[in-house]
């Protein structure tokens, strides 16, 4: 079995066991704080696009760790306002020998290349639609504090798949997990794949799931079409307290945020006592301590 790998870029080339040591980690840390045992050493969070959740959540687990973090905000105030390529920026911050890079950026960086060309291994923190892999292991841990299980669990994905690294993330880890995913929304929003199943009517589709996962429509990467009019899409596929009564009452409603209030959500369902919003961002810095302590070494 590799070890765990050296770079988490997705989550396509990890086994079922390695994934399981990930959980299993998260798990005890959620019932038992360790102490923190890299106090001294670094870890560069370089973030190329905007986040809260996942670079404050990175941010948490490091200080959890003793990890100093070396944050490279790519919005304001580094030498890309000087023409500094992202490429040089990554292999700069490298030089300076941090334990680990967790980085966020568009697709267009080639993260496979850089990976191998720094000086520790790199975090995916979202890769423009490639993937988002620790948001993907966040939600199976929340799924499975919940259910004890995600084994055989149906989760319905409603949105813009097309545009969502979670969903792409996702799609990976069901495969070696064992979930199911079924995708619903307006056509162009959804992926062709004849392995994923389609609901084109969210009601059939909440009747079916265990989980609903709804996703923030990616303004900045398309705007909704004039056929398509938020309004729309809010009475289509947006999820409020009518159209969660064909949902179980013992399902799960996840979002990874950030929430567009009024579109792909209303604030009510966040008071729904099935809403896991919150909870997931809680698992975030969980998890993600656990998969820094991982590969870092620790057992
Ligand atoms: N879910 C997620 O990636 O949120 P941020 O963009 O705030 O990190």
């Amino acid at each position: 079995m590799p070890a765990i790998a050296s770079s988490l870029l997705d989550l396509r080339s990890l086994t079922q066991i390695q994934l399981q040591e990930f959980f299993s980690l998260a798990s005890s840390l959620k019932k038992q704080k360790r102490s923190p045992k890299y106090v001294g050493q670094t870890i560069a969070l370089m973030f190329f696009e905007p986040s809260t959740r996942t670079r404050l959540s990175f941010e948490a687990a490091s200080y959890h760790l003793g990890l100093g973090p070396l944050n490279f905000d790519g919005s304001q105030g580094t030498s890309l306002e000087k023409g500094e390529t992202i490429e040089d920026s990554i292999l700069n911050v490298s030089a300076m020998k941090p334990e680990l890079m967790v980085i966020r950026c568009n697709d267009k960086v080639e993260l496979q290349k850089i990976s191998k060309l720094v000086s520790c291994p790199v975090i995916n923190a979202g890769w423009g639609i490639l993937g988002h892999p620790t948001q993907a292991l966040l939600d199976v841990f929340t799924m499975s504090e919940c259910f004890g299980s995600i084994e055989g669990k149906k989760v319905l994905i409603v949105g813009d798949v097309k545009h969502s690294r979670v969903a792409a993330s996702h799609l990976e880890l069901a495969k070696t997990m064992g979930y199911q995913v079924a995708i619903c929304g307006p056509e162009e929003f959804l992926i062709e794949d004849s392995n994923v199943k389609k609901f084109n009517s969210l009601s059939e589709g909440l009747v079916w799931a265990d989980v609903v996962m709804a996703l923030r429509v990616q303004f900045e990467r398309h705007d909704l079409k004039s056929t398509l009019s938020k309004e729309n899409y809010r009475e289509t596929f947006g999820l409020n307290s009518k159209s969660l009564k064909s949902f179980s009452k013992n399902g799960l409603i996840l979002h990874p945020g950030p929430i567009n209030h009024g579109i792909e959500m209303e604030t009510e369902v966040l008071s729904d006592s099935r809403c896991q919003v919150l909870n997931q961002v809680h698992h975030g810095v969980i998890m993600r301590e656990a998969i820094l302590r991982k590969m870092l070494g620790e057992s």
